[in-house]
């Protein structure tokens, strides 16, 4: 199955869930929030996602700070929690979300064996920007890219093609990382080489569009990769 990522000439990271934990931020306010911390938390992920694709389907594209903002509301109201002060704390928290422990070490592994580095995620610029350098790892990435630049978001198959676009590589020649299974697929059908990285032991989507790799986490990534270059 790993045979696919010979020829690799870049790898590209999906950001939250896969680099980023984007349930840090109810967890940074877990106190306050009470306990639907975790509710809260699955339901605003659950929204923030499934409002990027009505939006797509609809063409209405607003970018991702407001479509989590709306998504924040309505996990908010779910959990009948009428707080406006830890509405602004829980979406600010978005801007320096935790990177999963291995996130450094990975990415300067790869840095290391020559590997170029991208991100590309649905998040805005400056939600990324943000993110990206309160985790400290902006020196190791060659390019953060935002759905923005095409103004619709994963899985169209454009957002996918703004990678091979910007880094001037195929997308068979780009090794694609994500947590989430349904942008694996996405990604998966655009052409690109997928890892899934299985952080939450989910079974695999039934779309026929699957992933090249199964990882538990992206510590596996180098030694995946070298084995196929
Ligand atoms: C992203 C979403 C899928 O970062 O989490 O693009």
């Amino acid at each position: 199955m790993s045979d696919s990522f010979d020829n690799i000439k870049a790898c590209v990271f999906d950001a939250y869930g896969t680099l980023f934990d984007v349930h840090s931020a109810v967890g940074r306010y877990r106190e306050r929030v009470g306990d639907d911390a975790e509710r809260l938390s699955n339901i605003w992920r659950d929204k923030q996602l499934s409002y990027t694709w009505l939006r797509s389907l609809m063409g209405r594209h607003a970018d991702f700070w407001e479509v989590t903002g709306e998504a924040l509301d309505y996990a908010m109201s779910s959990c009948r929690i009428d707080d406006p002060a830890l509405r602004d704390d829980l979406l600010n928290a978005y801007l320096s979300l935790d990177a999963y422990p291995e996130v450094p070490a990975v990415l300067a592994a790869l840095r290391n064996a020559g590997q170029r580095l991208a991100i590309l995620s649905n998040g805005s610029p400056a939600m990324l920007e943000a993110a990206v350098q309160s985790s400290g790892i902006g020196d190791l990435l060659e390019e953060v890219l935002s759905v923005e630049s095409v103004g619709i978001y994963k899985p169209d198959p454009r957002v996918y093609a703004l990678a091979s676009e910007r880094l001037g590589v195929t997308a068979g020649e780009i090794a694609f990382q994500s947590s989430n299974a349904w942008d694996v697929a996405g990604a998966s059908s655009a052409g690109l080489k997928v890892a899934w990285i299985n952080r939450f032991g989910q079974v695999p989507e039934t779309l026929p569009f699957r992933p090249h790799a199964e990882l538990r986490d992206l510590g596996g990534l180098p030694a995946l990769l070298q084995r196929n270059s």
